[in-house]
Order: C-alpha cells, then sequence, then structure tokens
C-alpha cells in the first residue's frame, strides 16, 4: 500500500512537470566520452569477439551499477518537444525518434534510434535530413519478391549507419485487416505469409549494416483512430494464425535486434504491459532474446510493465511519467521488480547490441556522404517491381499500355505530376533530397506536411515521347480537364489518396473529388489511362469508362521515372495486389472503423469476430466479390502453368511447376499456390501457402518447387500450443490471383502436430 501510494505520487509528480523528464545530464552519470568500443580484453574481457552475446553480455552486466543498468532501459525523443518543456539530449541525433544512454566507461555506445520501414526519416521542421525513400511497404510486398525487401532494407540501413543511427525503427508487419487505416501504407498487406517474408526480409537488409532493426508494432494495432485507447479481443487461436502469424514469419526471417509493443489494448491489458504477448508469445514461445521498446507514449506503468515484459520505455517525454526512472529504481530496491529481472532487462539491451555487431562496429559521426544516386535505383527498381496493372483494355484495336510511340498529344492532369510523387505521412516520413517538389500541403503539424519527391512524371514521360506535345492541366476543375483531354490523343489522370499515422481515412473513396475529374476526363476522352497514388484500396466508381488504370502506391525517390518506365513498357509491370481492393465498403467486415464516431479520449471495444479470415480470406468466406482480387496483376506478356506436382515427404508439402512466358515480350510472373482442405474447417475456402516470382524472356520456362509451411496447412490449438495438420485431402491450387486459379492437383496429408513454432 505505502510503496503503491509512494509510487503513484512519483508518477502524478512526472506528470505534473514536478519532477521533469530529465536527460541524463543532471543524473551523476558521465555519458560525454568517446562512445567507441574498447577492444582491451584485459581489462574489458566482454570485448573478446571470440566469446558469444550471451557470454559477452553477462560479464559487462557484473561491472555495471544500478544507475547504469536503469540508464539502458529508458530512451528519449530525440527532438524538442517545447509543448513538453522538453529539449532534446545534446547526445541526441538532431530531430530523430530516439536516444538511449550508453555508459562509455564500458565501452556501451549511446543508441541512436532513427524512424522507420521506408528510409531515415525525420521529425518535420526546418531542418530535416534528407535521404533516400522507398516506395511504400506495400508496394515493396507488391513486388512479392523477397531479395527486392532484402535490397530495399539493405539499402535504408547503410544510410542509417551514415548518419549516424544503430538502431532503425523499421520491421512494420501490422496485418492489413482494415482497408482504411492510415498506416497501412508501411505495413505489407493482408496475407500472413506474404507480409511476414517481405518484412522479414527487409529487416535482415537493415541489420546487414551491423544495426538493429525493430519488427513492430506488437501485437493488434491495425487501425489508428483511437489507437491508444481501443482494446482489441479476438479469438486467442485465430490471433496466431493472423496477425500474429504475420509477426511470427517475419521474426523467424528477420531475426529482429528488438520488438516494439503497440499502444492499443489487448484482452483489456496495454500490449505494452501484457504478460500475455511479450513474456508468453514473444520471449517463451519464440525464444526472443532482443529487447522489447514501447511505442513512443505506450508505457502505462512502472511494475506491471518491466515484470511482464517490457524491457524500455521509449521515447520520453510522450509517457504521463518517466515510469522507468525513479520509480523503476524504487521498484527494484524495494523488491516489486526483481535485480535479476532488471538485469534480464538492461541484459536483452545488451545482447543485442552484441549479437548484431553495434558494440564491435560503431557507427560513425553522422555524414552525407551516400551515394543517393546508386540508392535511388534500388529505391526505383522496388518501385516498378510493385506497380500493378490493374486495367488495360483496347481502344480501337490497341490496347492503352504500353504507350504508342506515335502519341503526338499527351494530356497529363492532377496530383502535380508535373513535379512530383506523393509520399504517406507520419513518423515514418523521409524527406527527399533537395526539398519537397510541392510546399504548404497537408497538415501542418504531425502527421503532416504532405511531400511530394521531387520525381517528376511528367518530365519522365515526357523525356520518352520527344515528339508529343506533353501539356499539363492541374486537375482541380473537372470542365478544363475534360477540354484538355478532348484535344489529346491519350489523357494520363493522376489520382491521390494521401494517408498518415494517426488518422485513418474516412472512406475508401478518392478525396478532394477526383472521382469527378476522373469520370469527366474519361468522359472526354476513352484513351484514359488513371495512375493511382494511394495508402491502400480505393473505389473505382469510372472504372468500366476508362482504358487502363496502374497502382504506383507511393513510389519513393524515383517513383516519376518508374511510372513512366512502366508506362512506356521499358519496364513490363509484374507487380500483384497485396490487398484486396473492394467493390464497395459494405463488404469489408466493419461498415465504419471501430471508434470513428467516438472521441477517441474514449476507450472503446474493437472485437475482430473475423477472426483470422483477414482480406481475400473474409472475401472468399462470406461470397463477395471485389473490385480487385488479392494477388491480381497484368502484365505486357502472357504466362502459362504446366506440370503442377506435389510431394510429401516427412509430412511437409512441396509443390513443383513449370511457368512459361507465352507472350512476345520478357516479364515476370508471380506463381501464387493456394490451399484448400476438402474436409478440415479453416477460417476460410483458401490459404496462399507460397509464392515464387519468376523473370523469363518470350518463349523462355522455368520449373518451380516451392515448400508450404506447415503452418499454412493447420489450425492452431491453444489449448496445447499446437498446430494440427488433419488428415485428409487438400487441393493445391496454381493461380494468378485468390480469384484466376489455373490448374489445380489434389493431395492426401497425414495427420501432424507440431509446437508452436511449427516445428
Ligand atoms: C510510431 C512508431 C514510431 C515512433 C517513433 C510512433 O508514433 O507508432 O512507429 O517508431 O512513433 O517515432
Amino acid at each position: 500500500m505505502k510503496l503503491s501510494k509512494k509510487l503513484s505520487a512519483i508518477a502524478i509528480a512526472c506528470a505534473m512537470g514536478v519532477i521533469p523528464f530529465v536527460t541524463n545530464a543532471d543524473t551523476n552519470i558521465n555519458t560525454n566520452t568517446n562512445t567507441n568500443t574498447n577492444t582491451n580484453t584485459k581489462d574489458q574481457p566482454w570485448a573478446n569477439t571470440e566469446l558469444s552475446a550471451a557470454e559477452r553480455t553477462q560479464l559487462v552486466l557484473k561491472q555495471m551499477t544500478l544507475d547504469e543498468k536503469l540508464l539502458l532501459v529508458v530512451g528519449y525523443f530525440g527532438t524538442d518537444a517545447p509543448w513538453k518543456n522538453f529539449a532534446r539530449p545534446v547526445e541526441s541525433r538532431p530531430q530523430s525518434a530516439g536516444f538511449v544512454y550508453g555508459i562509455p566507461r564500458l565501452g556501451i555506445p549511446h543508441i541512436w534510434q532513427a524512424d522507420a520501414g521506408l528510409g531515415v526519416a525525420s521529425q518535420g521542421g526546418p531542418n530535416v535530413r534528407e535521404r533516400t525513400a522507398l516506395p511504400s511497404g506495400l508496394n515493396t510486398a507488391a513486388t512479392w519478391d523477397p531479395q527486392v525487401g532484402f535490397e530495399g532494407g539493405a539499402m535504408i540501413g547503410s544510410e542509417a549507419r551514415t548518419s549516424g543511427f544503430n538502431v532503425l525503427l523499421a520491421g512494420s508487419v501490422n496485418l492489413v485487416r482494415e482497408p482504411r487505416n492510415g498506416r497501412n501504407f508501411e505495413y505489407a498487406g493482408e496475407d500472413p505469409l506474404l507480409s511476414g517474408v517481405i518484412v522479414g526480409e527487409q529487416i535482415k537488409g537493415v541489420q546487414s549494416n551491423n544495426i538493429v532493426s525493430t519488427l513492430k508494432h506488437f501485437a493488434y494495432n491495425d487501425q489508428e483512430t483511437g489507437r491508444g485507447e481501443l482494446n482489441v479481443s479476438i479469438d486467442e487461436a485465430a490471433g496466431r494464425m493472423s496477425d500474429l502469424l504475420a509477426l511470427q514469419f517475419a521474426f523467424e526471417i528477420g531475426n529482429p535486434g528488438s520488438v516494439m509493443c503497440s499502444y492499443n489494448r489487448v484482452y483489456g491489458v496495454y500490449a505494452c504491459e501484457s504478460e500475455y504477448l511479450l513474456n508468453e508469445i514473444l520471449k517463451k514461445d519464440w525464444g526472443f532474446k532482443g529487447w522489447v521498446m514501447s511505442d513512443w507514449g505506450a508505457t502505462h506503468s512502472t511494475i506491471p510493465a518491466a515484470n511482464n515484459g517490457l524491457d524500455q520505455q521509449s521515447g520520453l517525454p510522450f509517457d504521463h511519467a518517466a515510469y522507468f526512472k525513479e520509480p523503476l529504481k524504487e521498484a527494484v530496491t524495494n523488491g516489486w521488480v526483481t535485480q535479476a529481472r532488471l538485469d534480464d532487462m538492461a541484459g536483452r539491451v545488451l545482447y543485442s547490441l552484441f549479437h548484431y555487431g553495434v558494440m564491435d562496429n560503431p557507427v560513425p559521426q553522422p555524414s552525407n556522404n551516400i551515394d543517393f544516386k546508386k540508392h535511388g535505383l534500388i529505391s526505383q527498381k522496388d518501385a516498378e517491381e510493385g506497380m500493378v496493372l490493374l486495367r488495360n483494355e483496347k481502344v480501337n484495336g490497341t490496347a492503352l499500355l504500353p504507350l504508342a510511340k506515335e502519341l503526338k498529344k499527351i494530356a497529363i492532369i492532377g496530383s502535380h505530376a508535373n513535379v512530383g510523387v506523393l509520399s504517406g505521412g507520419g513518423s515514418s516520413q523521409v524527406y527527399p533530397i533537395g526539398g519537397m517538389a510541392v510546399k504548404g500541403l497537408g497538415p501542418q503539424a504531425f502527421p503532416g506536411p504532405m511531400v511530394y519527391y521531387p520525381s517528376s512524371p511528367m518530365n519522365a514521360i515526357a523525356a520518352r515521347y520527344p515528339n508529343a506535345l506533353v501539356s499539363f492541366d492541374e486537375g482541380t476543375n473537372p470542365q478544363s480537364a475534360a477540354k484538355l483531354a478532348a484535344e489529346s490523343d491519350l489523357v494520363i489522370v493522376f489520382a491521390n489518396q494521401w494517408t498518415a499515422e494517426s488518422v485513418d481515412v474516412p472512406n475508401l473513396s478518392l478525396p478532394d473529388n477526383q472521382d469527378a475529374l476522373i469520370a469527366s476526363v474519361a468522359k472526354a476522352n476513352p484513351k484514359t489511362v488513371v495512375v493511382l497514388q494511394t495508402g491502400g484500396a480505393v473505389l473505382m466508381p469510372w472504372l468500366n469508362d476508362v482504358g487502363a488504370v496502374v497502382e504506383a502506391w507511393y513510389p519513393g525517390t524515383n517513383g516519376g521515372e518508374a511510372i513512366a518506365r512502366v508506362l512506356s513498357g521499358e519496364v513490363n509491370p509484374s507487380g500483384h495486389l497485396p490487398i484486396t481492393f473492394p467493390a464497395a465498403e459494405n463488404q469489408l467486415p466493419r461498415a465504419i472503423v471501430d471508434g470513428s464516431l467516438k472521441k477517441p479520449d474514449g476507450r472503446f471495444e474493437v472485437n475482430y469476430f473475423e477472426g483470422a479470415a483477414v482480406g481475400y480470406k473474409w472475401f472468399e468466406l462470406k461470397n463477395h466479390q471485389p473490385l480487385f482480387p488479392f494477388g491480381f496483376g497484368l502484365s505486357y506478356t502472357d504466362f502459362a502453368y504446366s506440370d503442377l506436382k506435389t510431394n510429401v515427404k516427412n509430412g511437409q508439402l512441396s509443390v513443383s511447376f513449370s511457368v512459361k512466358n507465352t507472350g512476345a515480350v520478357a516479364g515476370k510472373d508471380v506463381a501464387q499456390v493456394y490451399i484448400a482442405p476438402k474436409n478440415a474447417k479453416w477460417e476460410a475456402p483458401k490459404r496462399l501457402g507460397a509464392f515464387q516470382k519468376v523473370d523469363l524472356k518470350p518463349g523462355e520456362s522455368t520449373s518451380v518447387t516451392v515448400n508450404v509451411d506447415p503452418r499454412l496447412l493447420a489450425m492452431y490449438q491453444s489449448k496445447n500450443k499446437t498446430w494440427k495438420i488433419a488428415k485428409g485431402e487438400y487441393e493445391v491450387i496454381l493461380a494468378k490471383s485468390t480469384a484466376e486459379p489455373q490448374t489445380s492437383v489434389k493431395v492426401k496429408l497425414p495427420t501432424r502436430t507440431l509446437d508452436v513454432n511449427g516445428k
């Protein structure tokens, strides 16, 4: 009783600003000396690289005082927050997300944290850090190419390192369960396998730079509306087969050094103090050895958070109190949090610093010594591989795309396509080299501004059609746009939907009257191509009136060039949808986003009654016809499948087949293997079991063999934490999308029980 009174007094004092969120300039610990790793293994035996990360951790922990251990479990915002009366630690990197004090006397470096998964982000303000931006996470998922995920991760990780960051807050793998979620652009789609593989590879790429990546947001932070107030409930097994499975795949592939717990509550408990999520699933079931950091403002207590698995409170001053400073010290002193647990908390941070090479390869002083041209091309490749050709009709006998060489008058309309391409807003915002293409758009404060990268689709198109007159109309007036359209051989309308962290979109319609714009342009000229730059799925009431549609997501640093190369046919589009595009919002599990009618200061419930039937699984279960199905994507060539066979060895299912390019141009196909049980009951009629992207010249064929992870054939059993494959017949379907099966075979599987990790 006495203790809790004392603790709450401290918490209240912090919240009231009586005990300020002090940085360690005013503690008695010297944090100002050289942070380079000491290689003197006699005085500092943990510097011995021959020892394991775990051994090195134990050696250094023994030397640490209580105050030093406590230093490692508290992070600060790396940006001034005047409204909180907070000045960033002087040692932090300007306009960064986070900073944790190291312990120079022991050779433990400071931890410098930057957002996020699309590049080295910067908090808004006058002196932003300008870096290379990848396309949106959905674009990278739409490549269906794990190698593209890895290369993008490796590139942004190297920029993080050169910028002086040893932790990149990347690895975002919340499932697209709610298509109106404002943050879907940061994530990797609705399917656990595709999301997990792409983000896992990205994490691996980031960490190939001897820095740590996170995996986030753990777990069920699937909407922004009321993200700090809502409580998610879901059937436990369904969660293991959906959101948690995506995280589990990414975790296994990427092996992240840190995991960020999320804002929301799950089963009534905040994610950052959830014994179930942190201790049970992450640390016990999955065997995570690194540290759990809270999202910025997601820590709500001292003793429950520490004892239930949170290792580091992030981003002071965003929480109500500095729970892991004095209150944690007091709790350890009084035994409410054991000394062993504090050692475990600090030890987990140290373990990752050793294991991922942060300790032995200190990050350099920040510089701009980056090959931006080369990195721009890595981003561009990602954009080109992820753009999805959704429609390509013949008008007067020829398909609109690729654009005909003999075009004389091309109209470009809308979305500032004369100067740039759009990006998504919030903490993941990467600022472009050379400044924003358009200034003053979007909210002045977070999650704004609305940033256009200076890569002009119009210039890139004009460069490829030197004999054509290329004209631009801003698209703000449908009549004037229609007039230009009527005078042109072909029209390219750029439509956009800006989405951002902290706000969900009100609905799936294009904002700002753009549907009317497209309709009036298409009426004036049937040779209309629509290029979408959206944060996710949108409705297309004009679809049947336009000739072609390309989903370009947010295409990143070189987006204009990438769009022009796809439209001109220099690049054959090969992106496939990582999400379902609904035909109407009433097809979704929820008519509106939960909590959107309530003020987000009130707590509310979000019941995932759809369970594991997320995205296409829901659509198939309910027999809804989407506008475009998951996995869909056209090409300028055609592919044919043959020789589909299955093999079951020791219970493991593998699938082999041949893919042939039957068209006239080279192209890449995404072969998708879906599994449908004949007798077993799953959450939905079928699941994606495996996929493979192949690159083929005209007439060329290749044979492919893929393995199906046994968890994708099983139902999770909560009571004994196992995955159970039911004996019986399964259909193995080779398809171009969930709605386009090409060929299928049946296979009999024996009953099989696997542990929580599918082993
Ligand atoms: C976001 C995190 C981000 C953190 C630090 C939070 O608002 O949810 O994804 O890493 O801020 O900027």
